[in-house]
């Protein structure tokens, strides 16, 4: 039996976009979900009860800082993740791969795995796609992610189709490893860079291992949008359609209603925590770096349309002023603002999938954000 389980209530009669809920030991997520990012065991300068109060159901952490501090092993003792941090509803990590080959000259890839060295203090380290698992185990995520290599763009045909083959072999290795599949899902991670036929013979390879989900990883690397979309759109009707699909690493507001309308149910993004700590808003009327000058004296809202604790309690005028003196709260309300943005634009998606009418809601949310 598998940890999770995907229900696949609707697809959007306009777009065909997927309603569902995903079921985990830690409660039910209405999918399309957007996923709040908290690398180090917190979601920068948010209480769970805030998170709460947006109604997150599952945030994002990732095995690769948590293993090089404060160790797995602390985590584990502390009783897990959840316990760890005080959050008692869903967990999905990422496996550390992404992280470990951001490094750039600090790694060396080989069959068994990569070595590297901490971006902390330089010391060697090496992960094999057993230990990402076995550190994943220890932290008790509900939703754990395979060690993959993420190519990155532009990459040679031959390179991405070797980088892939290994990334099978990678998951075929985790999955055999993993040692508690009945608590935590364990998903694929489909590889090709922007060949499709390479994206096809991954989606295909991991099908056969057989995944309880799969992640499409390799995609907003620095390509242009509309190859993104054209990639994604081969791919996830390849992908089982009883099965979620988490397009890793996209997170902006048109990236994210493009990737419902091209069937996914779960994206994660840094991009709302971390443009809030550096004064920009997301608003339905476009980006407010409220930094500039332009809102020294308005008194109005981040976004009028919105109804989170800092727009309900806050100006602009402020915010800006809290920004300049370089106030904590200045990141605490915009950090607070952007995920509520984001959490009730998916909820807005879900509602438009509902009443089979996405493409309108598209239309009329890039008009307003100004796309
Ligand atoms: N986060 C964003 N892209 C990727 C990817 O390709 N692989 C992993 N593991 N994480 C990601
Ligand atoms: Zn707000």
């Amino acid at each position: 039996m598998s940890a999770i389980r995907y229900e696949l209530i609707k697809t959007c009669k306009q777009s065909g976009a997927r309603l569902g809920k995903i079921y985990t030991p830690h409660g039910v997520i209405d999918t399309p979900i957007f996923m709040p990012v908290g690398t180090q065991a917190t979601v920068k300068s948010m209480t769970p009860e805030e998170l709460k109060v947006m109604d997150a159901r599952i945030i994002l952490s990732n095995t690769y800082h948590l293993y090089m501090r404060p160790g797995h092993e602390l985590i584990e003792k502390a009783g897990g993740l959840h316990k760890f941090m005080n959050w008692d509803r869903a967990i999905l990590t990422d496996s550390g791969g992404f992280q470990v080959f951001s490094l750039g000259p600090l790694r060396k890839i080989v069959e068994e795995g990569v070595h590297f060295r901490s971006h902390l203090d330089g010391s060697k380290h090496f992960i094999s796609p057993e230990k990402a698992i076995e550190i994943q185990n220890s932290l008790g995520a509900d939703i754990i992610m395979s060690f993959d290599e993420c190519a990155p763009y532009p990459s040679e045909y031959n390179y991405v189709k070797k980088s892939l083959e290994r990334t099978t072999r990678w998951a075929k290795r985790g999955k055999e490893a993993h040692k508690y599949p009945e608590k935590q899902a364990l998903f694929g991670i489909v590889q090709g860079g922007m060949y499709k036929d390479l994206r096809t013979q991954s989606a295909n390879e991991l099908m056969e291992i057989d995944f309880p989900g799969y992640s499409i990883g390799g995609l907003s690397v620095g390509e242009p949008k509309p190859i993104m979309y054209d990639v994604l759109e081969h791919t996830t009707p390849l992908l089982p359609k009883d099965k979620p699909r988490y397009l890793m690493g996209v997170g902006s507001p048109d990236d994210l209603i493009e990737g419902v309308i091209r069937g996914v149910d779960m994206f994660d993004c840094v991009l709302p925590t971390r443009i809030a700590r550096n004064g920009t808003a997301m608003t339905s009327q476009g980006k407010v770096v409220v930094r500039n000058a332009t809102y020294q004296e308005d008194f109005t809202p981040l976004d009028p349309n919105c109804n989170c604790y800092t727009c309900k309690n806050y100006s602009r005028a402020y915010i800006r002023h809290l920004v300049k003196a370089n106030e904590i709260l200045a990141s605490r309300l915009i950090t607070n603002h952007n995920l509520h943005f984001l959490l009730n634009l998916m909820h807005e998606v879900r509602t438009a999938i509902k009443e089979d009418r996405l493409l309108d809601f598209k239309k009329d949310f890039y008009s307003k954000y100004g796309l």
